[in-house]
């Protein structure tokens, strides 16, 4: 049972507590009292050091569709390190993988490759910059796009922070310079009238708009399409760009998010599942765009480098995982995230807790709020709402599931119907053990 003092987990987070300022590497995966530490994965599952077995939900929060050790990953990685790691010369994994890229996605005719989806988000706020010649940005309220200043603002202002009508731009980190406040407009996530007079406001100074369609901190309420349809047209009018951080939700189909709303962002962010489980990011776009980053002319407007950038170990994994995902593939993940999705919402009215879950596709969010969740301000949890979240993803756990804290859900590709199952009567479970409490 979770915490157990007398764990190795909890040991090993002591002796990490020395050398590791909180224990550990990532602000995302910091856990009280003490973490789970992964021992190794296989297909959807994950086995601690303590030699727990978890079916596995967080999935490293997105990246892996394919859960872990993949037998087609595997074979993929193991002939390319034979051959070397890394090389300060090109390689054709990097063509093969641009090519499948741009031949998936419409918006997308060339591909520069990076090491994360923050440097990838980064990058392509930097092109959008360099391809209008203008300094602001604009991005939703509550909406992660990795840790690039200019893209963490207004990330998490508090009820306390939020402006009367439209948001404002608050530091997300302490030391967040004045002029980086400056120069981003904040937008809210989901109303179009909000969103396009604030972008009408600033458009001469705007070099793009940037969105994810279902923005995970934000809620994980996918966009209206009227919304996206607005945001295309005042970019356009205002003659800024259309940014799309597909980070995390190329995963919901073939052609992505941009497929499925059928949007024509000028640039788009990709990372996660097109590494195939290594750090990657990619900054794809129209042609024009992406020539910002061509130095057959000199210079060019965006010089970009990157040691491990296109890294062929990444570049071939991640080939061999798209390469698995074709209709089939996704056809079967939105059933499993639908069959996910239904049996947790029929388990919240069965045991009276208010909430239910949103997403779409392979991906899904609890949210223990009786109310629709549609942007950041309405996802926002009260004191109790958090209560009920904390007791829930406690109890999640200790019936064998991982969950990341707050809610979110990916599955993968391993998963069988039993799976499945098990998961539901896991949720259901510890909602149960949240009715009891109130
Ligand atoms: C939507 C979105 N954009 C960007 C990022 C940053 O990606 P990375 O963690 O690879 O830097 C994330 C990470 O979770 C994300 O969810």
């Amino acid at each position: 049972m979770y915490p157990d003092s007398n764990s190795s987990s909890q040991k090993m987070y002591d002796r990490a507590l020395a050398s590791l300022p909180g224990g550990n590497s990532r602000t995302t995966i910091f856990m009280k009292p003490y973490p789970i530490y992964a021992a190794r994965g296989e297909g959807c599952r994950v086995w601690d050091i303590d030699g727990n077995v978890f079916i596995d939900c967080i999935n490293n929060f997105t990246s892996q569709i394919h859960g872990h050790a993949h037998p087609a990953l595997m074979a993929a990685v193991t002939a390319q390190l034979a051959l070397g790691t890394a090389f300060g010369l090109p390689t054709e994994s990097e063509v093969d993988l641009a090519e499948l890229l741009v031949a998936r996605l419409p918006s997308v005719d060339q591909v520069r490759f990076a090491n994360s989806g923050t440097e990838a988000v980064m990058m392509a706020l930097k092109a959008a910059r360099a391809h209008t010649g203008r300094p602001k940005i604009a991005k939703c309220e509550g909406a992660y796009h990795g840790s690039y200043d200019y893209a963490e603002v207004s990330l998490d202002p508090t009820p306390q922070a939020w402006g009367r009508n439209t948001p404002v731009s608050i530091a997300y980190a302490k030391g967040t310079p004045d002029n980086v406040l400056a120069d981003v407009v904040t937008i809210p996530f989901n109303d179009p009238e909000a969103a396009v007079s604030l972008i009408r406001e600033h458009g001469r100074e705007l070099a793009c708009v940037l969105v994810d369609p279902m923005p995970n901190r934000a809620g994980l309420a996918p966009a209206d399409r009227a919304y996206l349809e607005a945001l295309r047209k005042v970019t356009r009018e205002v003659g800024a760009l259309l940014v799309f951080d597909e980070v995390i939700t190329f995963r919901l189909g073939y052609r992505g998010a941009q497929g499925i709303w059928d949007i024509d962002p000028d640039l788009t962010a990709l990372g996660k599942i097109i590494g195939g489980g290594f750090p990657v990011g990619a900054i794809g776009g129209h042609r024009d765009v992406m020539a910002v980053f061509d130095p057959r002319a000199g210079k060019p407007a965006l010089p970009h480098g990157g040691t491990f950038s296109a890294n062929p170990v990444t570049m071939r994994a991640g080939l061999a995982g798209m390469k698995l995902l074709d209709d089939a593939a996704f056809a079967r993940l939105d059933a499993m995230g639908a069959a996910v999705r239904a049996g947790i919402d029929a388990a919240f009215r069965r045991h009276r807790v208010p909430g239910g879950t949103v997403g779409l596709g392979s991906l899904l969010k609890i949210h223990f709020a009786d109310r629709e969740i549609r942007d950041y301000r309405s996802a926002w949890l009260s004191e109790e709402e958090t209560r009920r979240q904390t007791v829930f993803a406690r109890a999640l756990l200790n019936r064998g599931v991982l969950a990341a804290g707050n809610g979110l859900m990916a599955l993968s590709t391993p998963m069988t119907d039993a799976d499945i199952d098990a998961i539901i009567e896991a949720a259901s479970g510890a909602l149960g053990e949240v009715a009891s409490t109130l």
